[in-house]
């Protein structure tokens, strides 16, 4: 469920004439860029070779952004757009945002939520399934013929077992109801308690020690870097599993590869690291490690559904009328 913000476009950003102009910093699916380049006259930043030209030829008229979750917008970039009035982010995650700069040049910074969250709670569980139950590997096996030579290993029964999770968000939500009704005992931490029937457990490294998976589910940024830490990894112990549907910069990456090699933790389910495409080459090789490259909202009715809210909170920004979404920050 998407809610509209009451807010309305500033009077005071002068009238535009439409179209608008559009700096896209990220690649697009067709779904989502086919619909802006017929509403707006759109500049392709992330594919321009000459990114420096393209900035002097149009910089002074751009209005709009349009970013990935994933992408990261320097302050200099947003220096050199004097006229920005939105940046719209292709995902819900916005830790690519310079927040506080947009707060003071009043830039409306609006995002994806709601519509992805059921998607990426079912990787996070999907993550818990793979590691627990080993079926990775064992789908190795039987593709491999081992099958025809001996008997599968055992694995992990999940009822009864407990899932912390990092942040009860959208997403965290999602996945503490899908994992109760797999019989598993939910816990979490945040930075605060909340209502409802899941345990709060303040510190997370007493969250890790009483988790059998420990998922990360809050929001990437420099409040959560590194968050997830050898002592994290020590707490979480020998038969722990970590999950990661969030952001890479969350966990400290070579505090986890080493917290695998050395046994200090059972396994890793991963869905986003810390520098994508790029892996570091140890969990390449490592046969507890379930890896995945970034698809927790990677189904075509999600992405869809993100692309239209995208272009809609542009939309709405330009005929003045209220957002579709504003981040809470400048809510
Ligand atoms: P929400 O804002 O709904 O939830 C975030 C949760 O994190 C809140 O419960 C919040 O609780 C908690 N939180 C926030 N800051 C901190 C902090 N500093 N320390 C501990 N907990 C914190 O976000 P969503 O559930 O919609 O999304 C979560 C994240 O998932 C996104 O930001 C994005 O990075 C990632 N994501 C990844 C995807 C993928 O493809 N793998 C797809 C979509 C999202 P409290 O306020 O109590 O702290
Ligand atoms: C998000 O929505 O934040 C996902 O990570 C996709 O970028």
């Amino acid at each position: 469920m998407v809610r509209s913000t009451s807010f309305f476009a500033a009077s005071h950003f002068p009238e535009l004439t439409m179209p608008a102009d559009i700096l896209v910093t990220a690649p697009l699916p067709d779904f989502l860029y086919g619909p802006l380049k017929a509403d707006f006259r759109c500049h392709d930043y992330f594919q321009t070779t000459d990114k420096a030209g393209l900035l002097r030829q149009v910089a002074g008229s751009i209005h709009g952004l349009v970013q990935g979750g994933g992408t990261v917008t320097p302050t200099s970039l947003l220096d050199a757009l004097p006229a920005l009035q939105i940046i719209s982010v292709f995902g819900v995650g916005y830790d690519g945002v310079p927040v506080a700069y947009c707060k003071k040049r009043d830039i409306k910074v609006t995002n994806t939520p709601d519509v992805l969250t059921d998607d990426v709670a079912d990787v996070a569980v999907a993550l818990i399934l793979m590691t627990g139950r080993g079926f990775v590997r064992l789908n190795r096996f039987v593709h491999a013929g081992d099958w025809l030579k001996r008997s599968p290993e055992l694995t992990t029964r999940l009822g009864g077992k407990t899932v912390g999770i990092l942040g009860l968000g959208r997403i965290g939500k999602a996945i503490a109801q899908r994992v109760t009704a797999m019989g598993m005992e939910v816990a979490y931490t945040g930075r605060n308690p909340q209502e409802g029937p899941y345990r709060f457990i303040s510190d997370l490294k007493a969250l890790a020690a009483a988790s059998d998976f420990l998922v990360v589910a809050c929001p990437g940024g420099p409040a959560t870097r590194n968050l997830v830490d050898a002592d994290v990894f020590a707490a979480l112990g020998a038969t722990g599993t970590i999950v990661n549907i969030a952001r890479g910069s969350i966990i400290d990456e070579s505090s986890m590869v080493k917290a695998l090699q050395d046994g200090t933790i059972k396994a890793a389910g991963l869905d986003v690291f810390v520098d994508e495409p790029n892996i570091p080459a140890p969990l390449l090789e490592m046969k507890n490690v379930v890896l995945l490259p970034h698809v927790g909202s990677a189904t075509h009715e999600t992405r869809k559904a993100m692309g239209d809210l995208c272009k809609a909170n542009l939309d709405a920004w330009f005929a003045r009328k209220p957002l579709l979404t504003l981040i809470p920050e400048l809510g």
